[in-house]
């Protein structure tokens, strides 16, 4: 799939920005601080309703606007899609596929793939556990949307199930009958979500395996993957082998239910839901060790790029092609990882790259170039940019 047009309102920087898009690597080039992450962060709302730097929407609105606008033309295979996106911090959004209102904005999620990979990234190696989650959740909707249902279903029945577990812990007894009405929504809610993270925990690792192999060298440490859950049956973190079956929904269910009533009294002293997918963890190892606390600053940047093009290459065998997104990141990378990078960006349907400086992009992604500057994306030609370049190092 690819964006043909892009068009955004009071977007963050973006008072108004209409821009057409062909298939092949494009190059945003443009100063620190011109937008040039705005226009990509746009294109990952596209795919996941939500921002890669901030949690809520209310920063993706114009200062001084009530709303944002994007608005997107994609075309897959030989349909054109057309995606607008009203996003109304504190009120409910308000999506349109081809001209028809969805009855519920999260009925866009899946639709529109894209993969981004940022700076921001590294957090998935070294931040917290509740990253690492969302961004299993979010490949996971993004390949099964039916899973959107489940994951937000899961996150307000652990909300309510917690609220009551505090009251009951002020007045054992009765809020404790209620308790067991959300243990049985919980367990298989949460049942459902065990078996999804760890099929995609299974499919996934392999292709991180191979891309980490191909970014940091074949004699290099071999990534894998894991998943470490409160839920004994569904991982301890060690590397999921290749080709294990796994547990069904039915049967995570019933391990959840037996660690939930094994530690009831523990949940109501402590007034909070202590096991569950919202307790668990994507191991990333590197060679015999976790990757978190252990692998090197370039290690853990070549991991995160690894999940991600694990991710690109995960949607391409499952049929999509998606659209790559790479902000600033050539400009870290050393030659080969640069070029293991180049080649998977040359290979993508579309990739979009942003860059403070042209030359760190290798030279076979700047066939198009968009200038961004004074809140404008400006089309140059592409020799008119080599040119520009030369001038700017001679002058
Ligand atoms: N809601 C908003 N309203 C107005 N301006 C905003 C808003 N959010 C962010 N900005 C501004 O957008 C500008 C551009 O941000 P962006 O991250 O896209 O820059 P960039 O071109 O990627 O820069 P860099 O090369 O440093 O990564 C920043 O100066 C920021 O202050
Ligand atoms: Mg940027």
């Amino acid at each position: 799939m690819y964006l043909r047009h892009l068009q955004l309102g009071s977007f963050r920087n973006w008072d108004r920005v209409d821009l057409a898009l062909r298939p092949g690597p494009t190059v945003f080039v443009g100063r620190n601080g011109e937008g040039k992450t705005n226009l990509v962060e746009a294109v990952g709302y596209l795919a996941t309703m939500g921002s890669h730097r901030v949690a809520g929407d209310a920063p993706l609105v114009r200062q001084g606007a009530s709303q944002a606008v994007v608005r997107a033309a994609l075309r897959r295979e030989d349909r054109e899609l057309l995606v607008e996106i009203e996003i109304n911090p504190g009120r409910a959004n308000r999506v349109r596929v081809n001209r028809a209102p969805l009855a519920r904005p999260r009925e866009l999620l899946g639709l529109v793939k894209s993969v981004l990979f940022a700076p921001e990234d590294l957090v998935l190696v070294r931040g917290d556990p509740a990253e690492r989650r969302r961004f299993l959740d979010d490949l996971l909707v993004s390949r099964t949307p039916r899973l959107a249902g489940v994951r937000s279903d899961y996150d307000r029945v652990l909300k309510q199930r917690n609220a009551l577990l505090k009251t009951a812990r002020m007045a054992r007894g009765n809020a404790l009958a209620t308790l067991d009405v959300w243990d049985g929504h919980l367990v298989d809610l949460g049942g459902q979500l065990l078996a999804a993270r760890l099929r995609l925990v299974a499919d996934l690792a392999p292709h991180v395996t191979r891309a980490y192999a191909g970014v940091a060298g074949a004699d290099a440490a071999v990534a894998a993957l894991g998943y470490a859950s409160t839920v004994p049956l569904a991982g301890d973190g060690t590397p999921v082998p290749e080709g294990t079956t796994l547990p069904t929904a039915g049967e995570f269910s019933a391990a959840l239910r037996e660690r939930v009533a094994e530690r009831r009294n523990e949940e109501v002293d402590r007034g909070m839901t202590l096991v569950g997918p919202h307790r668990d963890d994507l191991v990333i190892s590197l060679g015999s060790m976790p990757a978190k606390g252990f692998a090197s600053h370039g290690e853990s940047w070549s991991l995160a790029l690894a999940l991600k093009l694990g991710c690109f290459a995960l949607l391409r065998a499952d049929g999509d092609e998606p659209i790559l997104v790479l902000d600033d990141v050539f400009a870290t990378l050393d030659a080969d990882r640069r070029a293991a990078l180049a080649a998977v960006a040359r290979s993508a349907e579309q990739s979009l790259v942003t860059a403070a400086v042209l030359d760190d992009v290798p030279p076979e992604l700047r066939s198009t170039v968009v200038q961004v500057a004074g809140g404008q994306a400006v089309p140059l030609d592409p020799e008119a940019a080599e040119d520009g370049a030369v001038r700017e190092e001679v002058t």
